[in-house]
């Protein structure tokens, strides 16, 4: 009882209200190691890998180069129909080993809309609760692995069941999508890792690594953000073998702990071509040195019992209650997606992830959008509620709860009909 109340004394208040928000400084993503602001040649040529390294080393962890091993992978499609949602579209469901048969599996589910001519753009997004969740799909395989009841608990896992199918498709609009001409793919992210500290041993962290489930991670090595992010970027390898697909148009888009994924995956990959972060709150699109909603410490495991320490790399965790020692911050992570199109989006009641940070995290990387030709966000006015703004960055700040919903779809379509044009 008493070690408890000393625990919990020692996690400091959550801020939620903007007059407490203490002063800060932000690092300037454009000034080198060397103090010299750089040009877009500059920040092409030697910064942002600098930037890169940099979210690497104090963030995400270093992602192992996987590219040697692309011959290894083996995809079988499970299966297809072409008249899928009433005829509107062309359902596949495969089956991929990226890194062999020995390695683990991802069950990436794709629909492509029907009679449109020419190849589609796709959305691509990893799902929480199984394939069967995100879509209402009778035809949609269940999940072989487990699927969680309580993120992050494995004890309060179960096996996928019929009772969640489509549970969670009003995260995904597939008919939305479909209408307006886009696809959709799609997969569980506990086939690349469960997400619990010791999910990694089932996941691709493990099969990639010389010591397998005797690995002892180092400072500066990938964790949970990282798998997801690649496992992101194996789907886009299995979509730019599917003729009826655009490779040049898939978007990268995920919510919460993916939307951190999917943005760390657009930062790492540029052939994603344009990157959405839906309410990726701490380690995705809010500024860290706000220290408003959820912290560094709290997020990393440096409360006891709480947080996340299997989603980041050791070095994040130093920064708990200490975020004014951090060279960067999450700016310069939307920074790296320059100049392809960016959309940040948040949910006004979704304080934890911090809106205003949100929003800031954008209007501090828009400097290097605009350097890079791009137009960019163009405002430093956080929006009222509801409005979306931006030009080739966008942005809005939904009412409501932290979710997913129709009308954050809706912008985010209206955002790569203008942006994300055919090549
Ligand atoms: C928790 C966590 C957030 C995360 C969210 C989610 O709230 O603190 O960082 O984004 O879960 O993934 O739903």
């Amino acid at each position: 009882m008493l070690l408890s109340l000393m625990l919990f004394a020692a996690i400091p208040v959550t801020i939620l209200e903007e007059s407490k928000v203490p002063a800060y400084t932000l690092p300037d993503p454009l000034v080198a190691s060397d103090g010299r602001k750089v040009d877009a040649e500059g920040w092409k040529s030697r910064r942002r890998g600098e930037v890169m390294r940099a979210l690497e080393t104090h963030v995400y962890g270093r992602t192992p180069d996987t590219s040697a091993r692309q011959a290894e992978a083996v995809q079988e499609v499970r299966e297809h129909d072409a008249a899928a949602l009433g005829g509107k579209a062309t359902r596949t469901q495969l089956r991929v080993w990226p890194v062999g048969r020995k390695g683990p599996f991802i069950d990436l589910l794709v629909y492509l809309p029907n009679g449109k001519g020419g190849q589609s753009p796709v959305f691509l997004g990893a799902n929480f609760g199984g394939n069967h969740t995100a879509v209402d799909d009778p035809k949609v395989f269940l999940p072989e692995t487990w699927v969680s009841k309580q993120w992050s608990d494995p004890a309060r896992s179960d096996r996928a069941s019929e009772k969640q199918r489509g549970s969670q498709s009003s995260r995904w609009q597939l008919e939305m999508l479909i209408a307006r001409g886009y696809g959709l793919a799609t997969f569980y992210y506990g086939d690349v890792e469960p997400d619990h500290p010791e999910g990694w041993k089932e996941g691709f962290r493990a099969a990639l690594s010389p010591a397998g489930r005797d690995t002892v991670w180092k400072d500066g090595e990938w964790a949970g953000v990282g798998a997801w992010a690649w496992g992101l970027s194996r789907s886009l390898d299995v979509l730019s073998r599917m003729p009826a697909v655009d490779a040049s148009r898939v978007a990268v888009i995920g919510h919460s702990r993916l939307g951190k994924a999917s943005l760390w995956a657009g930062a790492q990959d540029g052939r994603f071509a344009l990157v959405i972060s839906n309410e990726s709150g701490c380690g995705g699109a809010a500024l860290s040195k706000r220290i408003f909603g959820e912290t560094v410490g709290v997020i990393s495991g440096f409360y006891k019992g709480r947080g996340f320490p299997h989603w980041f790399t050791a070095r994040f965790a130093t920064y708990s209650e200490n975020e004014a020692a951090m060279p960067l911050d999450q700016h310069w992570l939307l920074a790296t997606v320059a100049p392809r199109p960016l959309y940040v989006a948040s949910a006004a009641e979704d304080l934890w992830a911090d809106p205003r940070g949100e929003f800031l995290g954008a209007v501090h990387a828009d400097p290097v959008f605009r350097l890079l030709g791009a137009s960019g966000l163009g405002t430093e006015v956080f929006p009222e509620v509801g409005r979306a703004v931006g030009g080739s960055v966008g942005y809005h700040n939904r009412a409501g709860k932290h979710d997913v919903t129709a009308e954050d779809w809706a912008n985010y379509l209206d955002f790569a009909d203008r942006n994300m044009k055919a090549r």
